[in-house]
């Protein structure tokens, strides 16, 4: 039986916590929530899904998973006490944006590190979250962890901890790309005169039944393209405007400059 200790559960941390439960993964005696903000203790406790405890807790020793979900910059200090209890075969599993392995190991003196980069939708259990782990992990620490993380969406494994920057830029900040997208399809739908409510319903339908599509048909994106746009239709209309912008190019600088900030902002 996993015995599991959430360390932060804010957003993540309950995410993470509520998740292992509905799957069934830990049971709520075995699962830990290390928490060092009162309010959050307080209604932690209320909602009664696991141990509240805090940082320098010795049963932390008895988990054989620890989940970092601090901010990246609240981890030096929770490494000063964390270092001390935990078990030297456990997984450390941090879900810290931008905080190498290499950091998180000789911060904590711990070898066994996997490195994950969620995004939103494991709110919902939709979530793709890709990582990596540290080249002295076995195949059944990899797989243990693969089955946590895929209690909230689908997961990727990487080998190379590098390809996490990419990854931050695409799946990590994409959820922001598409809201974005949508904002200016129910904006358009609006100035062309229709209700806002009418226009979110399209964009919404929209989007959802073109991924459908892809997901479950065979054809590529640009034949997927090609079927909606006929020759002197309405949507090469639009299309031509996207390409008369530069949208294509636009994109792919966008997530450049993205993985950029996040090669920027790591801490090695
Ligand atoms: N939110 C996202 O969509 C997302 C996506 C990918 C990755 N992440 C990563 O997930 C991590 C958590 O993000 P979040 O949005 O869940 O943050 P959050 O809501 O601020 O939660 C972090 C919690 O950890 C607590 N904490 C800080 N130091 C602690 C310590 N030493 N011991 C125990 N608890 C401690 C904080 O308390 P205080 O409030 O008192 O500081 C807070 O309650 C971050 O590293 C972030 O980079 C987030």
């Amino acid at each position: 039986m996993n015995k599991i200790a959430i360390i932060g559960c804010g957003n993540m941390g309950l995410i993470y916590a509520n998740s292992f439960l509905r799957y069934k993964i830990v049971t709520k005696d075995n699962l830990l929530l290390v928490e060092k903000n009162t309010d959050r203790q307080k209604s932690l406790s209320a909602m009664d899904i696991g141990r509240v405890v805090t940082t320098s807790d010795k049963l932390i020793a008895d988990c054989n998973i620890v989940i970092l979900a601090v901010k990246p910059q609240d981890f030096k200090e929770l490494a000063q006490s964390l270092k001390e209890v935990l078990h030297p075969n456990c997984v450390v599993l941090s879900i810290m944006a931008g905080t190498e392995m290499s950091f998180i190991q000789s911060a904590l003196h711990h070898p066994f590190i996997v490195r994950a980069m969620p995004n939103l939708p494991v709110e919902i259990s939709m979530g793709m979250t890709a990582f990596s782990a540290s080249a002295n992990l076995a195949q059944d620490q990899i797989m243990l962890v693969e089955n946590l993380l895929s209690t909230t969406g689908r997961t990727l494994y990487l080998k190379e901890e590098q390809q996490l920057n990419a990854v931050t830029a695409l799946s990590g900040s994409g959820p922001a790309y598409f809201f974005y997208f949508m904002k200016y399809l129910v904006d358009a739908g609006v100035k062309m005169g229709l209700d806002e409510h009418v226009s979110n319903i399209l964009a919404k339908q929209t989007m959802l039944g073109s991924f459908h599509l892809i997901n479950n048909g065979q054809k590529t994106l640009d034949e997927y393209i090609t079927s909606v746009a006929s020759k002197g239709g309405t949507t090469e209309a639009a299309l031509k405007t996207f390409q008369e912008n530069h949208m294509g190019e636009v994109i792919v600088k966008a997530l450049q400059n993205a993985k950029s900030r996040a090669e920027e902002l790591s801490i090695k």
